[in-house]
Protein backbone atom coordinates (compact mmCIF):
# COMPACT_ATOMS: atom_id res chain seq x y z
CA UNK A 1 0.00 0.00 0.00
CA UNK A 2 0.81 3.44 -0.61
CA UNK A 3 4.34 4.87 -2.40
CA UNK A 4 7.90 4.94 -1.59
CA UNK A 5 6.87 8.12 0.35
CA UNK A 6 3.62 7.98 1.31
CA UNK A 7 1.43 5.43 3.20
CA UNK A 8 -2.19 6.04 2.51
CA UNK A 9 -4.39 4.04 0.48
CA UNK A 10 -6.08 4.91 -2.97
CA UNK A 11 -8.17 7.10 -2.62
CA UNK A 12 -7.56 8.39 0.81
CA UNK A 13 -6.12 11.97 -0.73
CA UNK A 14 -9.34 14.53 -2.06
CA UNK A 15 -8.05 16.04 -5.74
CA UNK A 16 -7.22 19.13 -3.68
CA UNK A 17 -4.33 19.64 -1.72
CA UNK A 18 -3.04 22.21 0.26
CA UNK A 19 0.94 21.99 0.35
CA UNK A 20 2.79 23.44 3.44
CA UNK A 21 6.21 23.26 4.07
CA UNK A 22 6.01 22.32 7.86
CA UNK A 23 4.48 19.01 9.12
CA UNK A 24 3.28 20.73 12.13
CA UNK A 25 1.63 23.09 10.46
CA UNK A 26 -0.33 20.21 8.07
CA UNK A 27 -1.48 19.62 11.37
CA UNK A 28 -2.91 22.79 12.42
CA UNK A 29 -4.14 23.75 8.76
CA UNK A 30 -6.11 20.29 9.20
CA UNK A 31 -7.25 21.50 12.20
CA UNK A 32 -8.12 25.15 11.67
CA UNK A 33 -9.33 24.58 8.07
CA UNK A 34 -10.52 21.33 7.08
CA UNK A 35 -14.11 19.56 8.59
CA UNK A 36 -13.49 15.54 9.83
CA UNK A 37 -9.94 15.48 8.95
CA UNK A 38 -8.52 12.25 9.44
CA UNK A 39 -4.87 11.27 9.40
CA UNK A 40 -3.88 9.57 6.28
CA UNK A 41 -0.05 9.14 6.21
CA UNK A 42 2.37 10.17 8.28
CA UNK A 43 5.65 8.36 6.51
CA UNK A 44 9.11 10.21 7.54
CA UNK A 45 6.76 12.52 10.42
CA UNK A 46 5.69 14.04 7.21
CA UNK A 47 2.01 14.19 7.88
CA UNK A 48 -1.40 13.94 5.41
CA UNK A 49 -4.93 14.84 6.74
CA UNK A 50 -8.24 14.56 4.16
CA UNK A 51 -11.80 16.28 5.47
CA UNK A 52 -13.41 18.84 3.69
CA UNK A 53 -13.47 22.56 3.34
CA UNK A 54 -16.89 24.48 2.61
CA UNK A 55 -18.29 20.70 1.89
CA UNK A 56 -15.90 19.83 -0.64
CA UNK A 57 -12.94 17.13 -0.30
CA UNK A 58 -9.51 18.47 0.61
CA UNK A 59 -6.26 17.19 1.47
CA UNK A 60 -3.56 18.68 3.41
CA UNK A 61 0.22 17.26 2.77
CA UNK A 62 3.62 18.34 3.94
CA UNK A 63 6.20 19.09 1.68
CA UNK A 64 9.17 19.34 3.68
CA UNK A 65 12.30 21.65 2.31
CA UNK A 66 13.54 22.55 -1.08
CA UNK A 67 12.87 21.13 -4.60
CA UNK A 68 14.02 17.32 -3.78
CA UNK A 69 11.50 17.22 -1.10
CA UNK A 70 8.44 18.66 -2.70
CA UNK A 71 9.06 16.74 -6.03
CA UNK A 72 8.93 13.61 -4.43
CA UNK A 73 5.47 14.43 -2.81
CA UNK A 74 3.60 16.42 -5.68
CA UNK A 75 4.79 13.63 -7.99
CA UNK A 76 3.30 10.48 -6.00
CA UNK A 77 0.20 12.91 -5.60
CA UNK A 78 -0.24 13.59 -8.97
CA UNK A 79 0.63 10.11 -10.67
CA UNK A 80 -0.34 7.87 -7.91
CA UNK A 81 -3.50 9.31 -5.68
CA UNK A 82 -5.31 11.18 -8.41
CA UNK A 83 -4.70 14.43 -7.38
CA UNK A 84 -5.29 17.21 -9.43
CA UNK A 85 -4.16 20.66 -7.84
CA UNK A 86 -1.80 21.49 -5.33
CA UNK A 87 -1.48 24.98 -3.88
CA UNK A 88 1.82 25.52 -1.60
CA UNK A 89 1.49 27.78 1.46
CA UNK A 90 4.86 28.55 2.45
CA UNK A 91 6.56 31.33 3.83
CA UNK A 92 9.02 33.53 2.00
CA UNK A 93 12.10 36.16 2.20
CA UNK A 94 10.36 40.00 1.22
CA UNK A 95 13.25 41.10 -1.49
CA UNK A 96 12.18 44.46 -2.47
CA UNK A 97 11.19 47.66 0.50
CA UNK A 98 7.56 47.30 -0.89
CA UNK A 99 6.94 44.03 -0.10
CA UNK A 100 6.46 44.13 3.96
CA UNK A 101 6.89 41.55 6.31
CA UNK A 102 3.00 39.75 6.67
CA UNK A 103 2.02 40.55 3.12
CA UNK A 104 0.96 37.94 1.11
CA UNK A 105 2.81 36.95 -2.29
CA UNK A 106 1.19 34.81 -4.65
CA UNK A 107 3.63 33.41 -7.01
CA UNK A 108 3.31 34.16 -11.07
CA UNK A 109 6.56 32.74 -11.46
CA UNK A 110 9.25 30.94 -10.74
CA UNK A 111 12.83 31.59 -11.08
CA UNK A 112 15.70 29.38 -10.26
CA UNK A 113 19.00 28.35 -9.56
CA UNK A 114 18.24 24.98 -9.59
CA UNK A 115 19.10 22.64 -12.10
CA UNK A 116 15.31 21.54 -12.71
CA UNK A 117 14.68 23.98 -15.17
CA UNK A 118 17.29 22.92 -17.42
CA UNK A 119 16.95 18.74 -16.34
CA UNK A 120 13.59 18.26 -18.29
CA UNK A 121 13.40 19.82 -21.99
CA UNK A 122 17.12 19.16 -23.69
CA UNK A 123 18.50 22.49 -24.47
CA UNK A 124 15.52 24.43 -22.96
CA UNK A 125 15.29 26.39 -19.91
CA UNK A 126 11.67 25.96 -18.99
CA UNK A 127 9.42 28.80 -17.89
CA UNK A 128 8.06 27.63 -14.35
CA UNK A 129 4.58 29.04 -13.99
CA UNK A 130 1.67 28.24 -11.96
CA UNK A 131 -1.87 27.06 -13.70
CA UNK A 132 -3.47 30.12 -14.71
CA UNK A 133 -6.81 28.82 -13.36
CA UNK A 134 -5.51 28.75 -10.30
CA UNK A 135 -3.82 32.46 -10.17
CA UNK A 136 -6.81 33.78 -11.25
CA UNK A 137 -8.89 32.19 -8.76
CA UNK A 138 -5.98 33.01 -5.91
CA UNK A 139 -6.06 36.49 -7.20
CA UNK A 140 -10.09 36.96 -7.00
CA UNK A 141 -10.32 35.19 -3.67
CA UNK A 142 -7.30 37.69 -2.18
CA UNK A 143 -9.24 40.76 -3.58
CA UNK A 144 -12.38 39.71 -1.46
CA UNK A 145 -10.39 38.96 1.85
CA UNK A 146 -8.48 42.57 1.20
CA UNK A 147 -10.57 44.65 2.43
CA UNK A 148 -11.93 42.75 5.31
CA UNK A 149 -8.73 41.98 6.77
CA UNK A 150 -6.76 44.90 6.58
CA UNK A 151 -9.49 46.35 9.16
CA UNK A 152 -8.77 43.44 11.16
CA UNK A 153 -5.24 43.43 11.49
CA UNK A 154 -3.88 47.06 9.98
CA UNK A 155 -2.97 45.89 6.84
CA UNK A 156 -0.92 43.73 4.64
CA UNK A 157 -0.76 43.61 0.96
CA UNK A 158 -1.07 41.05 -1.78
CA UNK A 159 1.09 40.97 -4.61
CA UNK A 160 1.37 39.00 -7.33
CA UNK A 161 4.53 38.44 -9.15
CA UNK A 162 7.83 36.04 -9.83
CA UNK A 163 9.90 34.70 -7.05
CA UNK A 164 13.27 32.94 -6.80
CA UNK A 165 13.78 29.35 -5.74
CA UNK A 166 16.79 28.98 -4.21
CA UNK A 167 18.54 25.85 -3.54
CA UNK A 168 20.43 27.59 -0.81
CA UNK A 169 18.86 29.13 2.25
CA UNK A 170 22.01 31.06 3.18
CA UNK A 171 22.32 32.99 0.24
CA UNK A 172 25.12 35.74 1.00
CA UNK A 173 24.92 37.09 -2.38
CA UNK A 174 23.55 40.55 -2.41
CA UNK A 175 24.34 40.99 -6.27
CA UNK A 176 21.91 38.09 -7.11
CA UNK A 177 18.45 39.34 -5.00
CA UNK A 178 20.17 43.05 -6.80
CA UNK A 179 19.70 41.89 -10.33
CA UNK A 180 16.25 39.55 -9.45
CA UNK A 181 14.79 42.89 -7.81
CA UNK A 182 15.63 44.77 -11.26
CA UNK A 183 13.50 42.12 -12.95
CA UNK A 184 10.36 42.38 -10.30
CA UNK A 185 11.25 39.52 -8.24
CA UNK A 186 8.85 40.17 -5.21
CA UNK A 187 10.49 37.19 -2.33
CA UNK A 188 12.81 34.06 -2.09
CA UNK A 189 11.57 30.64 -0.96
CA UNK A 190 12.59 26.74 -1.64
CA UNK A 191 10.16 24.95 -3.47
CA UNK A 192 7.76 26.87 -5.99
CA UNK A 193 9.82 25.91 -8.88
CA UNK A 194 9.78 22.47 -8.16
CA UNK A 195 6.60 22.21 -7.92
CA UNK A 196 5.63 24.07 -10.80
CA UNK A 197 7.96 21.86 -12.30
CA UNK A 198 6.26 19.20 -11.63
CA UNK A 199 2.94 19.93 -12.14
CA UNK A 200 4.01 20.76 -15.44
CA UNK A 201 5.21 17.40 -15.83
CA UNK A 202 2.60 15.63 -14.45
CA UNK A 203 -0.63 17.25 -16.28
CA UNK A 204 -1.63 18.63 -12.83
CA UNK A 205 -2.47 22.26 -12.05
CA UNK A 206 -0.03 24.31 -9.07
CA UNK A 207 0.12 27.50 -7.31
CA UNK A 208 2.02 29.34 -4.51
CA UNK A 209 0.47 31.76 -2.12
CA UNK A 210 3.44 32.63 -0.10
CA UNK A 211 3.67 34.64 3.24
CA UNK A 212 6.45 37.00 3.58
CA UNK A 213 7.90 36.09 7.07
CA UNK A 214 11.37 37.50 6.87
CA UNK A 215 13.17 40.80 4.76
CA UNK A 216 16.59 39.29 2.81
CA UNK A 217 17.48 43.46 2.86
CA UNK A 218 16.66 44.53 6.97
CA UNK A 219 17.04 41.40 8.30
CA UNK A 220 13.87 41.27 10.31
CA UNK A 221 11.40 38.24 10.98
CA UNK A 222 8.34 37.62 12.07
CA UNK A 223 8.31 35.92 15.68
CA UNK A 224 6.70 32.38 15.54
CA UNK A 225 3.55 33.37 16.94
CA UNK A 226 3.10 36.17 14.30
CA UNK A 227 4.01 33.46 11.84
CA UNK A 228 1.08 31.44 12.55
CA UNK A 229 -1.44 34.44 12.75
CA UNK A 230 -0.32 35.95 9.20
CA UNK A 231 -0.53 32.64 7.69
CA UNK A 232 -3.62 32.12 8.30
CA UNK A 233 -4.79 34.61 5.45
CA UNK A 234 -2.57 32.91 3.08
CA UNK A 235 -4.28 29.49 3.79
CA UNK A 236 -7.74 30.95 3.42
CA UNK A 237 -6.53 32.68 -0.48
CA UNK A 238 -5.41 29.41 -1.13
CA UNK A 239 -8.12 26.82 -0.32
CA UNK A 240 -10.68 29.42 -2.00
CA UNK A 241 -8.17 28.68 -5.27
CA UNK A 242 -8.46 25.20 -4.77
CA UNK A 243 -12.39 25.48 -5.23
CA UNK A 244 -12.31 27.95 -7.61
N1 LIG B 1 11.72 30.98 3.35
C1 LIG B 1 11.40 31.95 4.22
N2 LIG B 1 12.34 32.92 4.22
C2 LIG B 1 13.28 32.52 3.31
C3 LIG B 1 14.49 33.08 2.86
N3 LIG B 1 14.92 34.23 3.36
N4 LIG B 1 15.20 32.40 1.94
C4 LIG B 1 14.75 31.24 1.47
N5 LIG B 1 13.62 30.66 1.85
C5 LIG B 1 12.88 31.29 2.76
Amino acid sequence: MGTPHIGAAPGDFAPLVLMPGDPRRARRIAETFLADARLVTDVRGVLGYTGTHRGEPMSVLASGMGIPSVSIYATELFRHYGVRRIVRVGTAGAIPHTVSLRDVVIASAAHTDSSVSGLLVNGVSLSLTPSYRLLRAAADAAGETTADVAAERGGGVVHIGPVFTSDHFYLDRPAVFDALEGRGTLAVEMEAAGLYAVAGSEGGEALAVLTASDHVRTGEALTAEARETCFDRAVRIAAAALLG
